[in-house]
């Protein structure tokens, strides 16, 4: 793109970041006069002690707080509304995502009920970036690096009938407050499916059609944090610097979903998510060869831009494909979504959900039905 282009620019709020700064969570709190908190966040984290230690910096700020501890993997629209009515019930001054994106995407979807007043699928296809309401000072804790919720300003909830992305300025969290250390104990998986997601955000982001000079470093800075330090994380889970870097790969390529959006990486796999529980990762590792050969046919320039820029010898397509690749890989995921017990039966279903997605729509090269349809059979 040209620098003359038009380009718009969305920034998160406040962030802190580094080891420790978890500690530091009920001082902030006071500092801004917030003396009552709910915590959004999931079983798992209340039994590996991370709600304990968050709740122990809350009280040393002497910041009174409840837990709504009940979020599931994938975040249900019926977990929005019991922390949405816990939220009501209470007089809380802040509310605090703490976990993956799974606890960070109940709250966004809290905070859409609240806004809205009305349930969270309805906010389904609209951009909360107004409202009348007074916005709950919302700030989100990940523990897990990857999804880039923490300070992207989407979504994704599971109604009983399918998976959908809700997303607006307002959801979007005012502080994030980063502490590598929440992620140490990470199992070997789930560190390379979800970091391997925020390596998705940023190559999508990079090669879609909207253009932003401004995201595109950030993007490419994601994928070399991603690239150097994820490969190490999932090796050696112990080492703080890796796990800092994904921690940060994560951050920056919500910031660039923010800006830009993702590409049909994205677009077609959580219509797959919509109809089997599968981990994004793993889906996004077997979707994105294919959509990356698909890309190749018109928009190869931007991909080898990729390597031109980060580095990697040889070829700069096959260089930026082996690269990509060479990290789905870390997350096991089959080769075919047949393994994730996707039938050629389910294709045009599949077909209409992704026409659907934003994330389709942008992709790098256009992907009209017969397209995405294709794609789907070469995949099962
Ligand atoms: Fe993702």
């Amino acid at each position: 793109m040209t620098l003359s282009g038009k380009f718009a620019l969305n920034w998160p709020g406040d962030a802190l970041f580094g080891a420790g700064r978890v500690d530091e969570l009920g001082a902030v709190l006071a500092d801004r006069g917030q003396g009552r908190a709910l915590i959004v966040t999931d079983p798992g984290l209340k039994q590996a002690g991370v709600l304990g230690r968050a709740e122990a910096a809350l009280r040393a700020g002497g910041v009174a707080f409840d837990a709504y501890d009940q979020v599931s993997p994938n975040p249900t629209t019926a977990n929005v509304r019991a922390a949405r009515e816990m939220w009501q019930a209470g007089r809380y001054d802040a509310l605090i995502a703490l976990g993956g994106g799974s606890s960070i995407d109940t709250a966004k979807g809290a905070m859409a009920e609240i806004l809205t007043g009305e349930d969270a699928f309805a906010s389904f296809g609209r951009d909360l970036d107004t409202s009348d309401v007074p916005l709950p000072p919302f700030y989100a804790i990940p523990t897990t690096s990857g999804t880039g919720s923490e300070s992207s300003l989407g979504a994704v909830l599971k109604s009983p009938e399918r998976k959908f992305v809700i997303r607006g300025r307002l959801l979007q969290p005012r502080m994030v407050i980063m502490d590598p250390e929440l992620t140490l104990s990470l199992p070997r998986g789930m560190t390379a499916a979800t970091g391997f997601d925020a390596f998705c955000h940023a190559i999508g982001a990079y090669t879609n059609t909207v253009a932003n000079p401004v995201a595109d470093e950030l993007a490419l800075t994601a994928m070399r944090l991603a690239l150097e330090h994820l490969p190490v994380a999932v090796e050696d889970g112990g080492n703080l610097e890796a796990r800092a870097g994904i921690m940060l790969a994560s951050y920056l390529g919500g910031v660039c979903i923010g800006q830009m959006g993702v590409d049909g990486i994205h677009g077609l796999c959580t219509p797959v998510e919509s109809i089997k529980s599968a981990v994004h990762g793993q889906v996004l590792g077997t979707l994105l060869p294919h959509v990356l050969r698909y890309n190749y046919e018109t928009q190869g320039d931007r991909y080898a831009q990729i390597s031109t820029r980060l580095g990697l010898d040889g070829d700069p397509l096959q260089a930026i494909f082996d690269a990509a690749t060479g990290l789905a890989a870390l997350t096991g995921c089959p080769d075919r979504l047949g393994d994730y017990g996707i039938t050629t039966g389910d294709i045009p279903r599949l077909t209409e959900m992704a026409l659907l997605s934003q994330a389709t729509q942008r992709n790098g090269r256009p992907m009209p039905p017969d397209n995405i349809t294709k794609l789907y059979e070469a995949m099962i």
